[in-house]
């Protein structure tokens, strides 16, 4: 039926209106006068940046009834971690080892987002990056391929539901492919130069999970790949994704990458761009109007055959097809405000906040807080701010529904106000500019004299020796992670760690929260602040679900999804690399400084106590297409209830290619009372112990001894085993 409908209205098209349909329009641009009358003359396929429900419809309508072929528009948005409740930011999301949290998180987003008239997100994010320095690090799932494969999946399930076509699904938008998050230096928008066997062992397969969830659309990436950008990589978009991997969606350049074919030097003008791009396999250009100015001519002169475009529109109109676009184009404005940050989603925000959260230190059990600790001093210029507990790429919150840390430790101790007292110290501030700007400005800056930075600080420090125990709120502001968000240091930025050392040095506790993006390299604090708990930016309801982890009302049981550094210049940092001529000799790696981490992917405490033991394969020997199981017991020998992550890895000792030391190939999260033992069991596929060799040039599942650990980290050695892949 589908396909009928879609093949009747293409043979009505002019090549216009075919072209029309593979233009996405910014109402931003140098278009936004004119959006109306584009509408009406058949132009635009697709909005993005337009949220506001009523504006959606009156461009709808536009379209619908007054458009020769009354074909709807498809409105797209950046809805990458809520639309306007704000959930974790997709890194935090990757520390829960939940699949199912983000799967919840994206289908709250989703409800929120379709309120609107919103009906394709520009996500998820599914670029791995080994890189901390690199700002886009915070928009995925870190380090590690199947982590990230099980959270791209995820969150694609819950974009869409359970079929796109109900009113409450948005189509999934996955991206940025290939390779933009192995950016040269982590530098953003630099080259990406990847070996063939990692692009196919590491960065490619959250990409192809996503596409296998069912993911309606695909983002590619600004950057070029091993010398070919993205925008007109044939190989990625035609012989991969199409082809090898049979993706039946549409396809989009991201913002302008069509036209930058030109300045990558792929493409002599704008005409050659355009041709080069569509045959390379894009459907839609994001912004831009070099499809719009281009395509009909070279369609014309023959250099794009009339086939390409039609299998562009093909596909973009079966997407709004399926959306049920075609039936119900409009959004509910008068239910839309309703929706909208409701106790329901306020709740689910809440629960995500505490369960993304990963404890990074703990000595003397200083977490969780006493109920009635005597006075609080909360410090630190994140303390207070509604902006950036939210998080980069928040676009569509309102940052004033968001609860700062200070303000939920005061609904906290509301009836006893005088409990917490709150200086913010120093002053933190991105130099330079953020994308975002305009409608997220930095941290306000309050103090500009000398003197007046020295008083703030001094009275921070006063406030601690004031108080009984003191919460010190640090990390990056939002727009220090995200698009052009790079960093040169993974430092705590400005004077944050000058105020951290002083309130140290007064002898009173401190308990340290990050906010923060990425991986960063707090050393000294790993070994000085007895409490440090990794928030991440924890949305909307981020105050509340820090205050409840401070005061044992939840318990942290995240885990790190990217391996944090000593210092910056480790980077690239990440724990599954390949063997090295003398492994054990990780001192000679640097002669100066240590290349150990600081601490490894999948560390992360709780104030519960586990252990894991009686690891059991169901077999020592497992064929090359079957299945084993891993159990283990897992047994909390705590007073106190929590979570564990039980963390599967595998190691192939010998095979046509060197494979890394470990990799990380199962994982389940469980929650055990106190005293509980549970038994675990994870299945481990053959294919997953697969891999593309360099030197057989194909994907195979090699037979051959391998090496298995079961733990809660990349580090644990404790539980260990060998198995055979048999042929
Ligand atoms: O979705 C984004 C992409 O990640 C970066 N460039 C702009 C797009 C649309 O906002």
């Amino acid at each position: 039926k589908e396909a009928r409908f879609v093949d009747d209205l293409l043979k009505k098209m002019t090549l216009e209106e075919k072209i029309g349909q593979m233009s996405q329009i910014a109402l931003n641009t140098d278009d936004a006068g004119k959006a109306e009358d584009m509408v009406k003359a058949g132009q635009v396929g697709s909005f993005l940046f337009v949220t506001d429900p009523a504006r959606i419809n009156a461009l709808q309508h536009v379209a619908v009834d007054q458009s020769r072929l009354h074909i709807p528009i498809l409105f797209g948005f950046d809805v990458i971690h809520g639309f306007r409740t704000v959930y974790p930011v997709p890194l935090a999301m990757a520390a829960s080892f939940k699949p199912e949290l983000a799967t919840l998180a994206q289908r709250h987003a989703a409800m929120e987002a379709s309120a609107a008239g919103v009906r394709w997100t520009f996500a998820p994010m599914v670029d791995i990056a080994h890189d901390a320095r690199w700002g886009r690090i915070m928009e995925g799932a870190g380090e590690d391929p199947y982590l990230g494969a099980r959270m791209a999946e995820a969150q694609v399930r819950g974009f869409q539901g359970s079929s796109l076509s109900n009113a409450d699904s948005i189509v999934a938008c996955v991206k940025h492919y290939a390779g933009y998050g192995a950016a040269d230096g982590g530098r953003d928008y630099d080259s990406s130069n990847i070996s063939d066997a990692d692009l196919e062992n590491i960065y490619l397969p959250p990409f192809h999970a996503a596409e296998k969830a069912g993911a309606g659309t695909f983002m590619t990436a600004y950057m070029d790949l091993n010398g070919v950008p993205a925008a007109g990589n044939r190989w990625l978009m035609r012989d991969v994704l199409k082809e090898r991997w049979g993706f039946k969606g549409f396809i989009v350049s991201d913002w302008d990458a069509v036209h930058a074919l030109q300045t990558h030097g792929m493409a002599k003008d704008a005409a050659d761009a355009a041709a080069i791009s569509a045959n390379a396999g894009m459907d839609m250009e994001m912004t831009g109007h070099v499809f719009r100015d281009n395509l009909p001519a070279q369609v014309k002169s023959g250099a794009v055959k009339m086939a390409t475009i039609d299998e562009a529109v093909k596909r973009i109109l079966s997407v709004k097809y399926e959306l049920g676009l075609f039936e119900h184009p409009y959004a509910d404005v008068a239910a839309a405000p309703g929706k909208f940050v409701n106790a329901e989603q306020r709740a689910a925000a809440r629960k995500a906040g505490a369960e993304v959260a990963v404890l990074l230190r703990n000595e003397g059990n200083l977490l969780p807080l006493k109920k009635a600790p005597g006075t609080i001093a909360v410090i630190g210029p994140l303390a207070d701010s509604k902006v950036d507990i939210g998080g980069s790429w928040s676009l569509a919150s309102h940052p004033a529904d968001n609860v700062s840390v200070l303000e939920g430790l005061k609904q906290r101790f509301a009836a006893t106000p005088d409990v917490v007292k709150y200086a913010k110290g120093v002053e933190i501030e991105r130099t330079g500019h953020s994308i975002f700007d305009p409608q997220f400005p930095p941290v306000p800056v309050t103090m500009h004299t000398d003197a007046e930075k020295k008083a703030a600080f001094d009275e921070a420090i006063a406030t601690v020796k004031s108080a009984d125990v003191t919460i010190m709120v640090l990390g990056e502001s939002q727009n220090m992670n995200g698009e052009k968000a790079s960093r040169l240091s993974l430092d705590l930025p400005g004077k944050q760690e000058e105020l951290l050392e002083a309130a140290v040095a007064t002898g009173k506790p401190v308990v340290l929260v990050l906010m923060n993006g990425r991986p960063l390299s707090i050393d000294w604090a790993a070994q000085h602040v007895p409490a440090i708990l990794e928030a991440w930016y924890p949305g909307t309801e981020g105050g509340n679900a820090v205050a409840d982890l401070l005061f044992g009302d939840a318990v942290p049981g995240g885990k790190l999804p990217a391996t944090f550094p000593r210092s910056a210049s480790q980077e690239p940092l990440f724990y599954a690399h390949y063997l090295r001529q003398n492994p054990h000799e990780t001192a000679a790696l640097y002669w100066d400084g240590s290349s150990a981490p600081l601490y490894p992917f999948g560390y992360g405490l709780s104030y519960a106590k586990f252990s894991m033991n009686n690891l059991k394969m169901s077999s020592a020997k497992v064929a090359a297409d079957g299945t084993m199981q891993v159990s283990i017991d897992v047994k909390n020998d705590s007073n106190v209830a929590g979570d564990e992550v039980v963390q599967l890895y595998t190691h192939q000792r010998a095979g046509s290619a060197s494979r890394p030391v470990r990799e990380l190939k199962g994982f389940k999260r469980v929650s055990l009372k106190a005293g509980e033992t549970q038994t675990v069991t994870l299945a481990l596929d053959s294919h997953e112990l697969g891999f593309w060799s360099s030197a057989t040039r194909k994907f195979a599942v090699e037979p051959g001894t391998f090496d298995l650990w079961v733990g809660n980290s990349s580090a644990s050695t404790e539980n260990h085993a060998t198995f055979e892949v048999t042929k």
